[in-house]
């Protein structure tokens, strides 16, 4: 199986969703660790102690030294993919670059639109009648990274953040368990900056 290390800051619902696609089989791969830059984060509770990892940033020196350590750590798990599932933290150029390529990412919107953070309260605000998520190979810019595939909803009268974000969310589960599907299959990978589908270039995201 592929190992999969998954970065997570919160709640963990996308990391349990990658844990219950493997029990059910739909996903030939095992959790290689859980790594967090906030000991609190619930997502850890989902592993067993040995596959955990979390420490505050405030504890080093600097932002490079905070990512090495993480680095450091993810490395150790020997995995093939490394999959930020609701981590809300900047990676820095050097963590990127040391992972390229099988480093991912689930956002909140359709990219490119809404990079960064309050992205249902951004999308309700620019009168948007679709918002969504995206899966895409992580670069240093933020949110900039190729886009593998993205799950859509309606913007609906009346929505308010919290109703929108939780439309949002019932189609990121089923969005990130195929996208790395496609990942552990081989038949998505990352290419000078563009996403390769079957060997070919994908113009537009997949829309899963
Ligand atoms: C998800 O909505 C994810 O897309 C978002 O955080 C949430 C985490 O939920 N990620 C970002 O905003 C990344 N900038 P979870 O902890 O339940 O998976």
């Amino acid at each position: 199986p592929s190992r999969i290390a998954v970065l997570a800051s919160g709640r963990g619902s996308n990391l349990q969703c990658l844990l219950d696609g493997i029990a059910a089989g739909q996903l030939h791969a095992r959790i290689a660790g859980v790594f967090s830059d906030r000991p609190g984060a619930a997502a850890l509770d989902k592993v067993a102690a040995a596959q955990r990892w979390a420490r505050k940033p405030g504890e080093f020196a600097s932002r490079e030294a905070f990512d090495a350590a993480l680095g450091d750590a993810v490395a150790a798990s020997a995995p093939d993919w490394i999959v930020c599932a609701g981590y809300m933290r900047i990676l820095g150029a050097g963590f990127v670059q040391r992972f390229a390529g099988r480093l991912v990412n689930i956002h909140p919107s359709l990219l490119p639109l809404h990079k960064g953070l309050h992205t249902h309260a951004r999308a309700i605000e620019a009168g948007d009648a679709e918002h969504g998520a995206s899966v895409h190979f992580v670069v240093p810019e933020l949110d900039a990274g190729a886009v593998i595939a993205q799950a859509r909803v309606p913007v609906l009268a009346g929505d308010d953040a919290d109703a929108l974000a939780a439309r949002v969310l019932a189609v990121e589960h089923p969005l990130l368990l195929a996208s790395v599907r496609l990942l552990i299959d081989g038949r998505v990978a990352e290419r000078d900056g563009t996403v390769l589908f079957d060997g070919q270039s994908l113009f537009n995201p997949l829309r899963l």
